[in-house]
Order: C-alpha cells, then structure tokens, then sequence
C-alpha cells in the first residue's frame, strides 16, 4: 500500500511538472528603447510588462496570436499604435484596464527591479 501510494505520488508530481513546462511563460518583459538619450531613459524607462499579472487575469489566447505574437519585440508597440487602440491600449483604456494617462506612466514606465 505505501509502494503504491508512492508511485501514485511520484506520478502526480512528474505530471505537475509537465503541466507547468507546457503552460510556463516567461517573467515579466523589460522593452528596450533604441535611439532615445540614454540619459532620459534612465528617467523616464522603458515600460515592462508583467506576464504574471496578466495570466491571472486572461487565459493565453486572450493575446496570443491575436494582438502579440509570442516573440518579445516582434509586435510593433509605440504611444502611436496605443493611440489608435491597439496592442496593450486593446484593455488599457481605461474601462478593462488603466488607461495612459498621466497619473499611471509609471505603472508601466519603471526599471524591472533586478
Ligand atoms: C499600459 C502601460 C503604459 C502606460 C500607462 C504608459 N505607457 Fe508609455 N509606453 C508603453 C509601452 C509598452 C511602450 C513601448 C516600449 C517603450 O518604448 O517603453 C511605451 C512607449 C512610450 C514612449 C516612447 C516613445 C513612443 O512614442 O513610443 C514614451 C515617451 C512614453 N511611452 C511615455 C509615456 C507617458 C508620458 C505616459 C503617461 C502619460 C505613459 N507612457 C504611460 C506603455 C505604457
Ligand atoms: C495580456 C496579454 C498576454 C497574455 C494573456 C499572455 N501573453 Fe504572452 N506575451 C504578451 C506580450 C505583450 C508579449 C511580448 C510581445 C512583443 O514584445 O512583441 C508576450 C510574449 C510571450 C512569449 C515570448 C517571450 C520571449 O521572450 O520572446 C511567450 C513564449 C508567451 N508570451 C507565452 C504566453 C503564454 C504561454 C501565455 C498563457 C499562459 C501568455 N503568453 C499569455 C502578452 C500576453
Ligand atoms: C487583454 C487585456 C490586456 C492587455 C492586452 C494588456 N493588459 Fe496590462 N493589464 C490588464 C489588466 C486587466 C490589468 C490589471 C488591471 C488593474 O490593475 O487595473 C493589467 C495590469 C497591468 C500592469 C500592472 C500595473 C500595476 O501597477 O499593477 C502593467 C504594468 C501592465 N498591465 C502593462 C501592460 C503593457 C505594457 C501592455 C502591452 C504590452 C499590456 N499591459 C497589455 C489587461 C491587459
């Protein structure tokens, strides 16, 4: 009984594991900005997106292959596109999700912490 009860365990973890392997998605994403003073990036960072955060809201194909492809940096994400409601202004808006305005910048505008 204790054998059994054993590989039964061992079972339930590989397959814990697997399952995790499948859905795992990275940390949060630090966006890069090329071209900008390096001096004003420091004080104004690039914005981060939280993977995290995000999964506890939406299921995978709530963005995928929808509004981003899953490959950092392959989608075009800009104040230009946000404007015309696209990519993260799809829900940050300010109905689903906090709008761009001035009192939020830095929810997304801050350095990943290290
Ligand atoms: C919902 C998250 C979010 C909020 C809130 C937000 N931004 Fe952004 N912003 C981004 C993302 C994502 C980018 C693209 C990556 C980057 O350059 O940081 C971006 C880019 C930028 C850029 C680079 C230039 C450009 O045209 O793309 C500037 C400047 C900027 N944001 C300023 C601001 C200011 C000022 C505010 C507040 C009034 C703000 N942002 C609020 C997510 C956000
Ligand atoms: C709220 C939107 C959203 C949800 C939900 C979401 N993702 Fe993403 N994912 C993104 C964004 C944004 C990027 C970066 C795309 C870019 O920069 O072009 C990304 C990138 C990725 C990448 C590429 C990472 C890299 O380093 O290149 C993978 C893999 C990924 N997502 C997997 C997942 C999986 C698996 C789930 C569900 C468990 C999920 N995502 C849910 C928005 C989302
Ligand atoms: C499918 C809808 C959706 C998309 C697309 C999306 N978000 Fe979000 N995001 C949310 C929701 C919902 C929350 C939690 C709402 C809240 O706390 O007001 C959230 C929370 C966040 C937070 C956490 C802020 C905090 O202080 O808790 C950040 C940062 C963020 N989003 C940035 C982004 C960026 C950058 C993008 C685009 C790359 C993006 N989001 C795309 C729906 C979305």
């Amino acid at each position: 009984m204790r054998k059994y009860t054993c590989v039964l365990t061992t079972t339930l973890i590989c397959l814990f594991l697997y399952g995790t392997l499948l859905t795992a998605a990275p940390g949060d994403i630090q966006y890069t900005r090329e071209g900008g003073d390096p001096e004003k990036l420091k004080s104004f960072p690039p914005s981060i997106f939280p993977h995290w955060i995000h999964r506890l809201n939406y299921r995978c194909d709530a963005c995928h292959n929808s509004i981003f492809e899953m490959k950092t940096g392959t989608t075009t994400i800009n104040k230009d596109v946000m404007k015309e409601g696209k990519t993260c202004a799809v829900c940050h808006n300010g109905t689903d999700a906090f709008d761009d305005g001035f009192a939020n910048c830095n929810r997304c505008h801050l350095l990943e912490e290290q």
